[in-house]
């Protein structure tokens, strides 16, 4: 019977944790919030992630999976460990791996004879070997293992993986975690520690790269009137390229690619390579987030004395309830500092949740009610309850007729046979 310990009851770690226990191993959860962890005895999961309580609540009930908080508890009798711990940006815009380090540090004395640890949590290349140096002990072998799931659908993407990359020094080692995903049927890759830590950033500043291409195609087709999902269309269905993140938007978020571009940067800056692309795609990716800002701001009726938006949608992406580095909060805070007033709904954010991250907006209870009195209709996040939206209902509410579809969501003709100024991102 294997024993995994999971260390870090995050996104990472409860998908990680809740996935091996359903292919079958015994999963000890330990994070340091206790409140979390009592929760999650009791059966709360306490993200938004579509699949997840139920697995969750089935291996609570089974006994495969059990919650500490105690990580010297947790790997003692395991016989590998996964650090799934946050690796923030510090302000130099270096990963900051102290809490990866302290709990190796913390950890070292109590892990079992011959066990191996994994390194999920997104890492900078040379994490895997210092981890190794840190335990001090020469019968542990450190494995890098990056994670390659989406919020909102994590739960499917890690049983239903294009590939496991498995990167160590030791074959032996490298190959035990691989044998951990024996049951998924699926491309495992077996690489040395640096490429499996710099497949993971290359993954991340890939799609990122992939986004802010099409956002920069789309900004192309308002200028020369050309439809972006022709186009999108168009190249998409060479399969070279492909038809997978190439949706225009406000500009990506969320807690990686921000991250994990910057990151990628530094890196290879400290490595002495100027990494002038990726540079441009992330410059590209603040220029959309100003676009998107100047087009709702474009949308003020001529000599109007307040200008009123309703924001539909908060989150970074759809399916989740993370509001890290999204593009909504960012494009709100434009249009406040040059006076609008917003208001907003989104399905998974209440108020109290983002009252931090968001001053002076009014948060409503349903989309209509956040269009209330508003001149402007603005889709920030791709809920699909918003393409359900009727024209009718919402011209009975607003006091203007203006749409600025941030996702391309809406059946543009529809609302501009209601009378709506219909305004999307690259559609002529
Ligand atoms: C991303 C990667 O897709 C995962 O493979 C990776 O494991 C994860 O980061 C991570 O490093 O942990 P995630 O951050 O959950 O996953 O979100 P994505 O679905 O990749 O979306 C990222 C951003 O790009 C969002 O703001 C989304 O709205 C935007 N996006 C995505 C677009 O604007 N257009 C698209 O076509 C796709």
């Amino acid at each position: 019977m294997t024993t995994i310990a999971v260390l870090g009851a995050g996104y990472v770690g409860l998908t990680a944790a809740a996935c091996f226990s359903h292919l079958g191993h015994d999963v000890i959860v330990s994070d340091i919030n206790q409140i979390r962890i009592k929760n999650l005895q009791d059966g709360l999961c306490p993200i938004v992630e579509k699949e997840l309580p139920e697995l969750l609540e089935t291996g609570l009930r089974n006994g495969k999976l059990q919650f500490v908080s105690d990580n010297s508890v947790a790997v003692s009798q395991a016989d590998f460990t996964f650090l799934c711990l946050p690796t923030p940006q510090s302000s130099n815009g270096d990963v900051d791996t102290s809490f990866v380090q302290a709990a190796a540090k913390e950890i070292s004395p109590f892990l079992k004879p011959g066990s191996v640890i994994v390194t999920k949590s997104t890492v900078p290349v040379g994490s895997t070997k210092i981890i190794e140096e840190m335990l001090g002990r020469s019968d542990i072998a450190v494995v890098s293992n990056p994670e390659f799931l989406r919020e909102g659908t994590a739960v499917h993407d890690f049983l239903n993986p294009d590939r496991v990359v498995v990167g160590s020094s030791s074959e032996t080692a490298a190959r035990s975690v691989a044998e951990l995903y024996s049951k998924l049927n699926c491309r495992i890759l077996i690489t040395d520690p640096a490429s499996a830590e710099t497949i993971k950033y290359a993954a991340n500043a890939f799609l990122a790269t992939k986004i802010s291409y099409i956002n920069a195609i789309a900004a192309v087709c308002e200028c020369v009137n050309a439809d972006i999902l022709s186009v999108i269309e168009g190249i998409g269905s060479d399969k070279r390229i492909g038809p997978e993140f190439l949706n225009p938007g406000p500009g990506w978020g969320g807690s990686c690619f921000p991250k994990d571009t910057i990151a990628l940067v530094k890196i290879a800056e400290t490595a002495g390579y100027d990494f002038s692309l990726l540079r441009g795609v992330i410059a590209v990716n603040a220029e959309q987030l100003q676009r998107v800002t100047e087009k709702i701001l474009s949308r003020k009726p001529v000599g109007a004395h307040d200008f009123k938006v309703g924001v539909l949608g908060l989150t970074f992406k759809a399916g989740t309830d993370d509001l890290r580095d999204s593009a909504s909060i960012t494009i709100i805070r434009n249009l406040q500092e040059r006076g609008a007033l917003v208001s907003a709904f989104d399905p998974t954010v209440k108020a109290m949740d983002s009252i931090n991250d968001l001053v002076d907006v009014r948060f409503a209870a349903a989309s209509i009610d956040a269009l209330t009195d508003c001149d402007v209709m603005v889709i920030l996040t791709e809920w699909p309850e918003f393409a359900l939206l009727e024209p009718s209902e919402v011209l009975k509410v607003m006091r203007s007729r203006s749409v600025v579809d941030a996702r391309n969501i809406l059946d543009r003709d529809k609302w501009v046979e209601a009378g709506f100024d219909y305004q999307g991102i690259g559609r002529s």
